[in-house]
């Protein structure tokens, strides 16, 4: 602080100062709450790359669907996230009439069954994030991704499941996920009833925003 002999203009010195020194007392807060938020946001505002520890950047949207209602939702996560969206299909394909398949699907969870599956993934290098959707059968995955995923190591990957069910939601698919690829970052499931996944867009987006998506109208390649 600099001395004077005028009085006044001594105190006001003295009001600057202070003003100055809350002033740089303010911008100091503003800038640890900048700070602060930048480093709360910056995983959300950098999108899913920020998530991935092992693969590309690349979004895989494996689905089974029986009676096309994950298949739907698998549209329209698809929509929104882009990427490259591929069915899981069997070696021999699931019986249409719905008490066989039911029966079929039972027997299949009690034996700890493995179906061949006919889908092959070359490229599974490419993808940082694999989104695994199922219809809930008998409270968890259809087998068939229980084949799959001890057949291919997601590693590190984001896993992101989501389902379509008839009012058990996830039930234990997610403990089963996590047992299946114990390394990889199980993201929080998005699971809808079957009867309504025509209205779903806006939850699904919702859930996709939440996860760190950008989520636009326009689809990402
Ligand atoms: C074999 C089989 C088992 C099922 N088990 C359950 C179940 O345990 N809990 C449930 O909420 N819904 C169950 N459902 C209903 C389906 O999860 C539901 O209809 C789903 O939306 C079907 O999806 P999809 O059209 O993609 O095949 C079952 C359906 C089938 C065919």
């Amino acid at each position: 602080m600099s001395k004077t002999r005028n009085p006044s203009l001594q105190s006001r010195i003295i009001v600057a100062n202070q003003e100055d020194m809350l002033q740089s007392r303010r911008n100091f807060l503003k800038g640890m709450a900048f700070g602060a938020a930048a480093i709360i946001v910056a995983p959300v505002l950098s999108g899913m790359s920020a998530y991935a520890a092992e693969g590309g950047d690349k979004v895989l949207i494996l689905y089974f669907s029986h009676s096309g209602n994950t298949r739907r939702l698998a549209e329209q996560i698809h929509g929104r996230v882009g990427g490259d969206m591929v069915e899981l299909k069997t070696v021999t394909p699931y019986p249409q009439d719905y008490d066989t398949v039911v029966d079929m699907a039972r027997k299949e969870q009690r034996s700890n069954a493995r179906p061949q599956i006919a889908t092959e993934i070359s490229n599974l290098d490419e993808y940082g994030t694999v989104f695994i959707g199922f219809p809930n059968w008998w409270g968890t995955m259809p087998m068939p991704f229980f084949t799959f995923l001890e057949k291919y190591n997601l590693g590190e990957r984001n896993v992101v499941p989501f389902c379509t069910h008839g009012g058990s939601r996830l039930g234990r698919s997610e403990s089963d996920l996590k047992k299946l690829c114990p390394q990889a970052r199980i993201l929080k499931g998005f699971e809808v009833r079957g009867s309504q996944v025509s209205g779903a867009q806006k939850e699904v987006d919702a859930w996709l925003k939440d996860l760190g998506f950008p989520v636009g109208n326009t689809r990402r390649f």
